[in-house]
């Protein structure tokens, strides 16, 4: 923890659109008068038929129910699209950078008109229609945008899968949305190297059931399988559509898209998120968080497949009519100066990333940052896992040159939008805590049995009250949605997040308190990694947690007892990890393999995680109370081979 503090400057607090005083008094309002405060909001949006009531929300167990401008409809691509044509039809909507530094691509407002409309007739005639899910595969390019454009003008829910993810996880996530159609490309171009997702896209279609049709965005041109009948290339279908679509009425409260995410047990589950409420949550956070002003040129460096790259690439900054970037590469390609020459190229102004990219571009030395200009940065932003003050001070100084505020955002897939963080012309900075709570937001601390905890403290973060960018549902199990987020602390939602609050009352999230790891901003649940461990025949029994990583947050340890008769060695140890890395995908590759003979285990036979935690920390001296174990002799062994594999080291 750091006690530094970066007061607002001068002159954020009088240009930005809130400063200290205007937080406090809306705040206020926000939490006091809800009703009237989100009615007022909601005005940002354009409504088809406007709402007679803006809150109607229950946490209570057993009657969790989420609704916000439940009588109001309207359509999230004319709110994104067609509002601003007459003002800004000629303004660039979206900037792509290529992978390859020298491809690159504007799209005005009107030419994301003209293609969405079309792609969205391209839907339609292939039988999309309201309500369907559609599974989009895509790597960052402009047909992404288009097409989760292209569904909600017709009022069809995206489920977007990363396209890191392995065949399997996209086969799942295919068949629990039941998507007929799925949109896919050739090949993904990242750091010059092809990802085959057409290939993925093929193996996990050939395990799915009933009829689908897959649309093909030609992106790389090299050939691929070709299944007559079920495949078809996007470009060939635009032309024979036209490129008139109206947008459809949609309900408030009908889905807008599903996103699958890692939980503590079993397979990922699909967060639900509705259409009006998590629309003005998004443009709302992303107008004031990041201060946006018409001539901003914007940039989140997410990837579309994640809810950042939803809420603030898309969704947010096309709802205020915003110019964003979306970049199809990585931090270190061609160099690791990637990042700053596209600041420059572009005049970028906000500029949005995740901690990890900072640790590891710090770790590539300040020169590759220091050749570049950055004199058009004024707002930084960090997203995804707590910011180490090392990391936040390098930020600060060395990229944002002590000139640009930091805001820390911490939010989750199931919030919709930021939950806490400063606003630049308002709140003082600390490196390395999200401070504040945005409008409307009411976030509480709680000990292990549900005691709401005052003043400076540190607990379980859990948000009192509903708000409108809430996740409602998942998918097709409502009584999991109650279970996971409101049955630990009834009435209260919580996050999975431990957390502590100073005696300025600012928040510091310090990770998750439940079995989800957090590599490299990648959220993961540590039962997905052992069920894909324990599919390998050699395997018997796996446990897996997370530990320190200087550049990833953290790492993936992975603890296993092999079958009878079997050898740990380094070749089993690389083939479990491409075993993984097939079943999940290469965002759960495993950091560190120990075979153990056997697991602490409770003498009801449950794995004590605790302790395995505590061991791959290093932290031998607070493992707490072993006497509950069926053989406490399995935990000296763990430690021993340990010490060793550091003296190895
Ligand atoms: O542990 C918190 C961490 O990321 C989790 C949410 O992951 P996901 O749903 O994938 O969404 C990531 C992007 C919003 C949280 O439970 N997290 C996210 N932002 C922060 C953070 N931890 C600390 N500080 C943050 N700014």
């Amino acid at each position: 923890m750091s006690d530094k503090v970066y007061p607002v400057p001068a002159e954020w607090a009088e240009r930005a659109y809130i400063n200290a005083d205007q937080y406090r008094e809306l705040y206020e309002r926000s939490v006091s008068d809800p009703e009237g405060f989100w009615s007022d909001a909601g005005k940002r949006l354009e409504w088809i038929k406007p709402y007679s009531r803006a809150k109607n929300t229950s946490f209570q167990p057993g009657n969790v129910d989420i609704r916000w401008f439940e009588d109001g409809t309207l359509n999230v691509s004319a709110n994104c699209i067609d509002r601003h044509l007459a003002t800004r039809g000629d303004q660039v909507a979206i900037i792509w950078e290529g992978d390859n530094p020298n491809e690159s691509e504007t799209i005005t407002y009107r030419q994301l008109s003209e293609r969405v409309q079309r792609f969205a007739n391209v839907l339609k005639k292939h039988g999309v229609k309201k309500g369907d899910r559609v599974t989009i595969y895509l790597p960052m390019i402009p047909e992404a945008a288009y097409a989760m454009l292209a569904c909600t003008r017709i009022g069809a829910v995206h489920s977007i899968v990363f396209g890191g993810f392995s065949p399997d996880s996209l086969q799942n996530r295919i068949e629990d949305a039941e998507s007929s159609v799925i949109i896919t490309a050739d090949e993904g171009l990242r750091g010059g190297k092809p990802v085959p997702l057409k290939k993925n896209a093929d193996a996990a279609l050939a395990k799915c059931t009933g009829d689908k049709k897959m649309l093909v965005v030609r992106r790389t041109g090299n050939p691929v399988a070709w299944t007559p009948g079920r495949d078809l290339w996007l470009h060939e279908e635009l032309e024979s559509v036209s490129g008139e679509c109206p947008p459809e009425e949609i309900g408030a409260e009908d889905p807008l898209f599903v996103l699958y995410t890692s939980g503590s047990t079993g397979k990922p589950k699909g967060v639900v998120h509705t259409t009006g409420g998590y629309l003005l949550y998004a443009s709302m956070t992303h107008q004031y968080v990041f201060d946006y002003h018409d001539g901003d040129i914007y940039w989140c460096t997410a990837d579309v497949g994640w809810v950042t790259g939803h809420s603030y690439i898309v969704y947010g900054p096309l709802a205020n009519g915003a110019t964003t970037l979306m970049f199809e590469g990585v931090p270190t390609y061609p160099s690791a100066s990637r990042f700053w020459d596209v600041v420059d190229k572009w005049k970028v102004s906000i500029f949005y990333t995740a901690p990890t990219a900072i640790r590891s571009l710090m770790g590539a030395g300040d020169d590759l940052v220091k050749r570049s200009s950055r004199s058009s940065l004024r707002l930084l932003g960090s997203v995804g896992e707590p910011i180490n003050p090392e990391a936040w001070e390098w930020y600060y100084n060395v990229v944002g040159e002590g000139r640009c505020p930091i805001v820390d955002t911490w939010w989750q897939t199931e919030t919709g939008g930021i939950m806490i963080s400063p606003l630049p012309g308002a709140t003082d900075l600390k490196p390395g805590s999200g401070t504040k709570p945005f409008f409307g937001v009411q976030p509480a601390l709680v000990d292990d049995k549900g005691q709401l905890l005052e003043g400076e403290a540190q607990g379980n973060l859990v948000i009192l009250d509903s708000w409108p960018g809430q996740s409602r549902t998942i998918y097709k199990d409502h009584d999991r949605f109650e279970k996971t987020y409101f049955s630990a602390y009834p009435g209260m939602y919580f996050s999975g997040d431990g957390c502590r609050r100073d005696a300025d009352g600012y928040y510091w999230i310090t990770g998750r308190v439940d079995d989800v790891i957090n590599v490299s901003g990648h959220r993961m649940g540590t039962a997905e990694v052992e069920s894909a461990l324990v599919s390998h025949p050699k395997v018997a029994e796996a446990a897996v947690v997370g530990y320190p990583h200087d550049l990833k947050g953290q790492g993936i340890y992975c603890y296993i007892t092999l079958i009878i008769g079997e050898n740990g060695d380094d070749g089993l140890k690389k083939d479990l990890v491409a075993h993984v890395r097939r079943e999940i995908g290469p965002i759960a590759s495993p950091d560190l393999i120990q075979f153990s003979p056997g697991l602490p285990k409770t003498r009801s036979g449950k794995i004590m995680r605790r302790i395995l935690r505590k061991i791959a920390e290093d932290d031998f001296g607070n493992l707490g109370d072993t006497s509950t174990l069926a053989d406490p002799a399995v935990v000296d062994e763990l430690i021993t081979n340990r010490q060793n594999k550091r003296g190895a080291a």
